[in-house]
Order: C-alpha cells, then structure tokens, then sequence
C-alpha cells in the first residue's frame, strides 16, 4: 500500500544510496519545489547538504526572512544566505525591456552562485526540485529547474555536478502532501507561484530600490486581505502590479500625483491559461482603501480583468 510515510522511508535510502557520504549543493529559493526538495535531501544526508540562498532583493516583503527563518532556524539546515540585492539593482539600473530584464537578472543568479558556491568549497551534487512535469515539458536534464526558473541557458561548463532529483516522479499537488509529511509550514507549501525574476518583472519600466519598495509594500497589503478574505487557495495567484504611471488624486484638501497600483489575481489549473478571479466587490473595496491608506505614493487602485489569453498573467 503507497503512503506518504513509505514514500519518504524510499526516497531518504535512495538518496542515500545514490549520493553516500558526498556533498550536496542546493539552490533554495523559498518556492514549494526546491524547499521540499531540500529538507528530503536534509532528511536523508543532513549536515552534508549545504543550501544557498540567493537573495537578489526582487523578492516579497519579509520573504527572506521567512526562508531563513524556516530552513536555518527551524529545520536546523546549512543555509547560507548570499544579500545580492546591490548587484542586481546596478545591473537594472535603466533597464526598462522585459526581456533584457530576465536575462540580466538570469544571467547575475548564475554568475553569483557559482562564484558563492565555489568559496563553500567542492560539491558532487547539486539537488533540485525538478517536478515530474518539468521533465515533460523541457526533456531536459541539465540544472533544469533553476533553468527555467531563471530564463537562462544553463550551469557554466565547470559547474556540471551530477543531479540529484528527489521529486522527478511527482506532480504539484504530491509534492505539496509530501512537504506537508515533512512538517514544512503552510506558508510555504502553500505558496503561489513566484518568477524568478520576482517583482522586477511586476514593475513596469526601470526598476528602482524605491520603487522596489513601494511594489513590497503594496503586494504585502493584497497577499495579507486576501488570505484574510479566505480566498488564497482559490486563487491561482494574486499579487500587485506597479505601473510605470502617475496620475492625479485628491486627499484632504491636497491635490495628489501619486503611483496607480495595478491588481493581478486570476485563477488557473496550471498557468498556461488562467481567468480573472471574480473577487467580491467588498473584498476589492478594501484592498483599495487599504492600499491607498496603507502605502505612501498611491492614490489609485485598478483591477485587472484580462484573462490568458489574450493578456499574460504577469504584466511583463
Ligand atoms: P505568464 O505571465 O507568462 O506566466 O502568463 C505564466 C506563469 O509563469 C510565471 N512566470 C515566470 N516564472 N520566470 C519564472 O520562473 C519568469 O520569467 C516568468 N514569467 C512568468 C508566472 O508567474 C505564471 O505563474
């Protein structure tokens, strides 16, 4: 009889048998598959797992602080966390195409991981999240996760370490149960879908450490009302947009010029086609307050009701 419990028992001995006594590298990103990914790993070689974590500061409010939190502190792993935000927002700097913006900031996580991973010294392995699906759909076996991930054409020829794939067999939702029997929070196993590229591609046009700001707090605002709304599991993902726009308003007796925030909430089976989410109009009232209220330099709410096709579910 197949359970979860027996499943872990052999993936642990066959990770086991596979790798030995060797060590292991693995790209956490705080995403469901690679967390799962690595506390399995962790499970079944422990100390000799070590987890980089590339922060490039395009991440959600308090998201780096959740990974840490959750992996070094909690689950007792080797994580060492790399604070990269400088060199990717110098690397942005006047970049306003959303293409060049992927591939640079593809480009910047492979060129700091291996530089970050070769002061860790020498790894045989490097461990990743690759789904049963990303099988199927690159027919890859090269670093493919973190490929695809990152838009980019793969490891650099010196970097070629052999894979370790715990969750190759698996879909999403299987990896979800199995990261629940592994005791990872809710938080995460439940988490949205995130691009790699993170909130860059979610501000339109150049990207500036204020305006890094502004998008973290008001995605924060749209994430925490409707998780409190109790609409987060229905929703395929949801998350705020800033336009590259100003317009005016008035608060008080003031005229404002300030940022319009743009809405993105849709749902979908698995991303390739996805319908805007019909939230309440009570729900759509209160993220607009609150995001005017709550975020300084917004005096504008819109809400996105394209579905994909036509519009892609991120604006960029
Ligand atoms: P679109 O916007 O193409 O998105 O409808 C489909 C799904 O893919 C995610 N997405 C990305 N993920 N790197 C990623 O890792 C990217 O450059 C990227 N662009 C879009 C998007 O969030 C959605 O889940």
């Amino acid at each position: 009889e197949w359970t979860m419990g027996s499943y872990v028992d052999e993936a642990i001995a066959d990770i086991r048998s596979v790798v030995g006594g060797k060590k292991v590298l693995c790209a956490l990103s705080g995403g469901v598959d690679s967390s799962v990914a690595a506390v399995l790993v962790h499970r079944a070689i422990g100390d000799n797992l070590t987890c980089m974590f590339v922060d490039h500061g395009l991440l959600r409010k308090n998201e780096a602080d959740l990974v840490m939190q959750t992996f070094a502190q909690e689950f007792h792993m080797n994580v060492v966390k790399i604070d990269a935000k400088e060199r990717f927002l110098a690397r942005l700097a006047g970049v306003t195409d959303p293409e060049q913006k992927r591939k640079i900031i593809g480009e910047e996580f492979i060129r700091v991981f291996e530089e970050e991973s070769k002061k860790l010294g020498h790894f045989d392995y490097l461990a990743q999240g690759t789904l049963y699906t990303d099988i199927i759909e690159s027919g890859t076996a090269t670093a493919a996760t973190i490929k695809s991930h990152h838009n980019v054409g793969g490891l650099p020829e010196d970097m070629q370490f052999e894979l370790v794939e715990p969750l190759k067999t698996l879909f999403k939702d299987e990896v979800r149960a199995l990261g629940t029997e592994l005791g990872i929070a809710d938080e995460i196993v439940w988490r949205q879908p995130f691009p790699g590229p993170g909130l860059a591609i979610r501000i339109i046009g150049e990207v500036t450490e204020d305006k890094l700001d502004l998008l973290q707090e008001a995605d924060w605002v749209v994430r925490d009302e409707i998780k409190r709304s109790g609409l987060d599991r229905e929703i395929w993902q949801y998350f705020a947009v800033l336009p590259n726009i100003r317009s005016v308003g008035v608060m008080g007796d003031e005229r404002t010029y300030a940022y319009t925030i743009g809405i993105r909430a849709v749902t979908s089976k698995d991303g390739m086609t996805a319908d805007w989410a019909r939230i309440p109009f009570d729900v759509l009232e209160r993220l607009s307050t609150r995001l005017v209220n709550e975020v300084p330099h917004v005096n504008r709410v819109v809400y996105d009701i394209t579905s994909k096709p036509p519009a892609t579910i991120e604006w960029e």
